[in-house]
């Protein structure tokens, strides 16, 4: 470069979008959780319930065979990097300038960060706690136009739990049918079903609406995975006394009880949180405990 040449501004920039998508992740959040915790001042040792991955508790341990079995697979290059890419890969072939997505609320996040890569503009549907979590299907109409492209459906659900009846997913078919939109059927939880309820494929409703299914690995075999081994709890903010919100909740108590929960507005369900119940059952007791305790100090009294 010739000493004369004036600094001229860069071509390339800096994709703000993407800085701000990228800056909002799970990880993040539990580290500023994490940096609340104030194990000498409390007196007591470090309970982690913010995990989606249960493959960090002892009894969620992944079978050797799995790991050799990717061993091998791995050094004969057939190894394939999941359904997160699988995510990357569907979204990207979906977007073009105009078209709109359909995601639930809550969401798993990666969807969210995926689709700020391509031109594709997300719309949020209800996922409806008292109906168990069903998508709000008035809302699915309301939103959609010509231009959406396909809606996502997670079921199992992450981050809520739940597993679809076959009469609500029919549902689903025929209202993808109605708008003429693909349904990305996100099911890598399909082998973690504990409950009652059995867990249906949407691939069952392919004659009635155009159907991709996303299976998992890792989460089939629980090779570092985050499976419905969550559950989510409604705070009831106007009944603290000192606690705004649902970071605020988890803050304090890292803070002042060494127990990490992950805060639900991070996947878009503000005043909820996130615990994970695949910790040993005495952990759980203890964490439990500590949660009262925690719940009742800062509770309003009338
Ligand atoms: C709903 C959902 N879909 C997809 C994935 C990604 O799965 P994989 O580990 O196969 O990339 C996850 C991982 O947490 C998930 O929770």
């Amino acid at each position: 470069m010739g000493e004369s040449m004036e600094k001229q501004e860069w071509g390339f920039k800096e994709n703000h979008e993407l800085h701000a998508a990228a800056a909002f992740t799970i990880r993040h959040i539990l580290q500023a959780i994490i940096e609340n915790i104030d194990e000498p001042q409390t007196g007591k040792s470090v309970i982690h319930l913010g995990h989606g991955d249960p493959s960090a508790f002892p009894l969620f341990r992944t079978p050797t065979v799995v790991e050799d079995a990717l061993i091998a697979s791995i050094r004969s290059a057939h190894f394939n990097s999941g359904a997160n890419h699988a995510i990357e890969i569907i979204l990207t072939v979906l977007a073009r300038p105009g078209a709109n997505i359909l995601f639930p609320r809550p969401n798993y996040p990666i969807y969210e960060a995926r689709a700020r890569f391509s031109p594709l503009e997300v719309r949020h549907y209800d996922l409806i706690p008292d109906k168990g979590w069903e998508v709000d299907l008035d809302g699915v109409k309301a939103l959609a136009n010509d231009k959406t492209v396909a809606i996502v459906l997670i079921n199992p659900g992450n981050p809520c739990g739940n597993v679809f009846t076959f009469e609500h997913m029919k549902k689903i078919a025929e209202t993808a049918r109605q708008l003429g939109i693909l349904v990305i059927a996100d099911e890598v939880y399909a082998h973690q079903v504990f409950g009652e309820k059995p867990f249906i494929p949407m691939g069952v409703f392919g004659d009635i609406a155009p159907v991709v299914t996303l299976g998992s690995l890792s989460k089939r075999w629980v090779v570092p995975a985050d499976p419905p081994t969550v559950i989510q709890v409604k705070l009831n903010i106007p009944g603290f006394d000192d606690v705004v919100d649902d970071t605020d909740f988890c803050m304090k108590l890292a803070k002042e009880e060494s127990l990490i929960v992950f805060p639900g507005d991070a996947a878009g369900l503000k005043n909820w949180v996130r615990v994970s119940f695949a910790a040993e059952p005495e952990v759980l007791k203890d964490a439990i405990r500590r949660m009262k305790a925690f719940c009742l100090r800062h509770a309003k009294h009338y």
